[in-house]
């Protein structure tokens, strides 16, 4: 059941003195969201501060409390899982809807885990909290999203080389300064990572889980299934920390379930909105981090038949996008965005749609 878009939204950011909540905010901004109200919201450490925001004047950033979340339509979240998880349900009672890029409530049964060119349809059913996903899935689900509906996927490997922004502003200002240190013969020192990022590669994101497998590495590994609507995808991740400001690189493999070409696969990768194939090796044409930084876009190359797998089902390539936009504060809004247009800002009790409702395509 179609609902109605309110005819004046008030948006919030939350956490929007952090990397990715500025970038929500510039992202809202550039994509000219139909907002008439927009609110900042971080901890006590930055209430009361002013933020410029351009067309906007000065905006006081606003301590994030349950009652801050009266009258807001849209409430964009990137303070943290502890924030997410104590104020999202607040939010939510207050008839706000929550767009959550922490891992608080991915896997959450019946809180939409959303890519927005790949399962839209999902928000139908959302109950005021929706789930962004980890940014090193994001990347990967459009390009997966064309091999599952093409030729069917059996299994895939991915291997992340992830920048320091994900980790936040304080880890970018960590490589900068040990990027210093090093050049001028002093120590490198560590405080945000176990070991010093300038210079190294880490293979630790996240704590590690029992199974040996880092919690980064196997947020991959269950968002992928929830996302792609396949629950038992074999999967594996080696996730992996790089000197890198912006931009996640990831190294994939596939099986597929029939075969496949190259030629065809970057046609089908091609052909998904928001997804550009730079595959032209002899040239020296394929995605790098910093050409992907500040794009929206999902950049796959080095597209090329993986011959570990017999009868062309196996499949290797690059993709490679901007962490902090498509990987988070662009998919968020993008999500808000089809919300908007299909009438589903408010939760689907509020609309009268039942959880689990008819009228999802599966995509
Ligand atoms: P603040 O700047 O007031 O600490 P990053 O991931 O770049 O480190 O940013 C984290 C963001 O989350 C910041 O905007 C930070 O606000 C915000 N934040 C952290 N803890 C809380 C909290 N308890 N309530 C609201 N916002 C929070």
């Amino acid at each position: 059941m179609p609902g109605t878009a309110p005819s004046t939204l008030t948006v919030a950011v939350v956490g929007a003195t952090g990397a990715v909540g500025r970038t929500m905010t510039q992202v809202l901004l550039e994509k000219r969201f139909p907002m008439t109200s927009l609110r900042l919201l971080a901890s006590e450490r930055s209430a009361g501060k002013s933020v410029a925001v351009p067309g906007w004047g000065d905006i006081t950033v606003e301590l994030a409390t349950p009652d801050a979340f009266e009258g807001i339509d849209i409430a964009l979240f990137s303070a943290g899982g502890g924030t997410s998880k104590e104020l999202a349900p607040e939010a939510a009672g207050r008839g706000c809807t929550v767009i959550d890029n922490s891992s608080a409530w991915r896997m959450e049964p019946g809180i939409p885990l959303v890519v927005s060119q790949v399962n839209p349809d999902d928000l139908e059913a959302h109950e005021g909290i929706i789930a962004n996903p980890n940014c090193s899935t994001m990347q990967l689900m459009p390009p997966m999203m064309a091999l599952r509906d093409a030729v069917g996927i059996e299994r895939m490997v991915v291997d992340t080389y992830q920048a320091v922004s994900g980790t936040g502003h304080k880890a970018i200002v960590e490589l900068e300064e040990q990027v210093r240190a090093h050049a001028e013969g002093r120590p490198k020192v560590a405080n945000v990572y176990p070991y010093p990022i300038g210079f190294n590669a880490l293979p630790h994101i996240d704590v590690f889980l029992d199974n040996g497998y880092t919690k980064e590495e196997w947020k991959v590994v269950t968002e992928s299934r929830k996302i792609l609507h396949l629950p038992d995808l074999r999967v594996s991740c080696t996730a992996v920390r790089v000197p890198v400001f912006m931009s996640h690189s990831e190294a994939v493999h596939v099986e597929t379930t029939a075969p496949i070409t190259p030629d065809r696969a970057r046609a089908l990768f091609a052909a998904v909105p928001g997804v550009v194939v730079m595959d032209d090796p002899t040239n020296k044409v394929y995605p790098l981090a910093e050409q992907a930084a500040g794009s929206d876009l999902v950049f796959v190359g080095r597209v090329r038949q993986d011959p570990s797998i017999p009868d062309e089902r196996g499949l290797a390539f690059w993709v490679v996008s901007d962490n902090l936009r498509k990987g988070a504060a662009s998919n968020a809004v993008e999500i808000a965005e089809v919300l908007v247009e299909r009438g589903w800002v408010a939760s689907a009790s509020r609309r009268g749609v039942g959880a689990g409702a008819g009228g999802r395509s599966g995509a």
